[in-house]
């Protein structure tokens, strides 16, 4: 690691890890091939990020929309996953991070669940960088399961329909340990979310990047913090408020 270092304010990174497919069809290999190469450019990056000391880290890994993939990508995904968790594991605790999960966990394979739950289990004393992997995690149906959440408390009198507010929508999604994605980062130039965060990206600054996931390293991070430091995050307020907030009597 050369001369990169975080940007200010930067305390959640999230990155729509876009373009295997792509980058190995490129070289006239299989998309599989693409996905390896992918699984060791997310060690390196939960590394860097770790080492740089971020906070959070979330990675989409997997979208509820990616079960319609044919039968076979879907499967080696799987066995992908489940072997990066089993062998990262030890990395992990070594490098004080902190494992988590978001997304409907349920549709995945057993095995996959078990390497899951060994790995929130060994890192959960680790109090470095959180990392999340958003897996069949899908934004739409977050808020669709939180609604439902919230409409059970209702009917069983536990909550009054006044009582929904943006926080309480918060409270039931989960991410509600964490806070909203300060950056979300994007690889191989498609400008779009893919139902990554719906709720939660409301505020997030976008970073879109050329660069195909597996070509991803230190450059683009670097691209991707000038960028953020380069922001001016008014969150509807006016750039006269953000810069001289107690000379104009805003602060709250
Ligand atoms: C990202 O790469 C990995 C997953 C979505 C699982 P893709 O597999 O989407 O690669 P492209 O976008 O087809 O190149
Ligand atoms: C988004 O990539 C999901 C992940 C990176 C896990 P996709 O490749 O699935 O997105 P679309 O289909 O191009 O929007
Ligand atoms: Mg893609």
């Amino acid at each position: 690691m050369n001369s990169l270092s975080l940007p200010p304010h930067l305390n959640h990174l999230a990155i729509i890890m876009d373009g295997n497919g792509r980058w190995a069809e490129l070289r006239g290999r299989d998309r599989a091939f693409g996905h390896i190469r992918g699984a060791r450019v997310a060690k390196e990056t939960i590394e860097t990020c770790a080492k740089l000391g971020l906070k959070q880290l979330t990675l989409y890994t997997f979208s509820t929309e990616n079960w319609a993939r044919p039968k076979s990508e879907v499967s080696f995904l799987m066995l992908l996953l489940g072997r990066h968790l089993r062998k990262e594991r030890a990395n992990l605790v070594r490098n004080n991070i902190r494992f988590s999960v978001i997304g409907q966990i349920d549709r995945l394979p057993q095995a996959v669940r078990d390497e899951i739950d060994k790995t929130i289990q060994d890192t959960k004393a680790c109090s470095g960088m959180n990392l999340t992997f958003a897996l069949s995690y899908g934004g739409r149906q977050e808020i669709a399961e939180a609604a439902r959440v919230l409409a059970r408390e209702v009917a069983a009198g536990v909550l009054r329909p006044e009582e929904i507010t943006e926080a309480a929508i918060t409270q039931r999604l989960q991410t509600r340990k964490m806070a909203d994605p300060d950056l979300i980062l994007r690889t191989s130039g498609e400008y779009r979310l893919s139902n990554f965060m719906l709720w939660q990206a409301a505020y997030s600054e976008l970073f879109i990047s050329e660069t195909l996931w597996p070509d991803f390293g230190e450059k683009t991070l670097e691209e991707a913090f000038s960028h953020f430091a380069g922001c001016e995050r008014r969150f509807g307020k006016t750039t006269a408020q953000i810069k001289e907030p107690t000379r104009l009597g805003l602060v709250q």
